[in-house]
């Protein structure tokens, strides 16, 4: 059985009047334990790819398939039950909170769980130490360079033995030798039984996956119209798709910058 598999994946904002095709019928299939990359250009939909992945949001229509569960018509809090269980997740910008330890960065999860603190303590010790960390523990994110942070972070996304880890662009702020690092490091992981999606539009980064996917779906260019009259009738369905920036702050996890500059772009294509 497949680990995931999209069928016709739409993904449409409302931004004001106009709408925005994020997502324009991706279909994809991944097996379990693979390593693979989603490559496409700036404002293709990769980000809103990645969070109805991780479950942070919904297709508008289609189907998403998570290990045999249809997760496209789930609500809130069994989308949050799969998601906590199944996934972890690493972002651009490591989203590290500053004044505080690598171990307590990597605790977090750990904490919001309810996990007694010593127990917290060793896992987060444990995953450091997968990561090459250990040494780091005491350090705050200041303290450590960009290559550290982000191995802080995929500490904190291995925390909880997710079986799957979707990176966003997990190298995009790093130097070439940092970035190396990073992909050494998901490789690893990855061979330790690990399913990797990474988003990448670098064919170098890429080239550390097995299998690299462009959903030749994405939308092209202008994929925004106006919102009037009968010529667009995508829409969610009454379903109410929740904001996925409001959960990613949820979860600590922050691009909302990205999108909204995305959204700019769009409407000016
Ligand atoms: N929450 C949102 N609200 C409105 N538009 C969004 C939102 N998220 C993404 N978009 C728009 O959807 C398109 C795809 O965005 P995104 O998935 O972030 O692309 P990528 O990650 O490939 O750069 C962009 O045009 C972006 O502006
Ligand atoms: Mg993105």
């Amino acid at each position: 059985m497949s680990l995931i598999v999209c069928r016709d994946l739409v993904k449409t904002y409302h931004l004001g009047e106009m709408d925005v095709h994020a997502l324009l019928g991706v279909s994809l299939t991944i097996d379990t334990g693979e390593f693979v990359a989603v490559m496409g250009a700036s404002g293709s939909g990769k980000s809103t790819l990645m969070n109805i992945l991780g479950c942070l949001d919904v297709p508008t229509a289609g189907t998403y398939t998570l290990e045999g569960t249809d997760v496209s018509t789930l609500g809130e809090n069994r989308l949050a039950e799969i998601r906590n269980s199944k996934i972890g997740f690493v972002f651009q910008n490591f989203n590290l909170i500053p004044r505080t330890t690598a171990l307590e960065n990597v605790q977090l999860p750990l904490f919001y769980r309810g996990i007694p603190a010593h127990e917290q303590k060793a896992l987060a010790l444990r995953a450091l130490e997968r990561v090459g960390l250990a040494d780091r523990q005491r350090h705050h994110p200041a303290q450590l360079s960009g290559g550290q942070q982000q191995r802080v972070a995929i500490a904190r996304a291995l925390v909880t033995d997710p079986s799957i880890i979707l990176a966003d662009e997990p190298t995009g702020n790093l130097d070439s030798q940092a970035s190396r690092e990073i992909m050494e490091t998901l490789t690893q992981l990855n061979r330790e039984g690990i399913t990797i999606i990474l988003v990448t539009h670098e064919a170098e980064i890429a080239g550390y996956a097995r299998r690299a996917i462009t959903p030749t779906e994405w939308p092209s260019r202008a994929s925004s119209r106006r919102r009037c009259g009968h010529e667009l009738s995508a829409d969610d369905g009454g379903r109410g798709v929740p904001c996925p920036r409001a959960q990613s702050h949820a979860l600590g996890a922050d691009d909302a910058g990205d999108h909204h500059r995305g959204g700019g772009r769009d409407r000016d294509g």
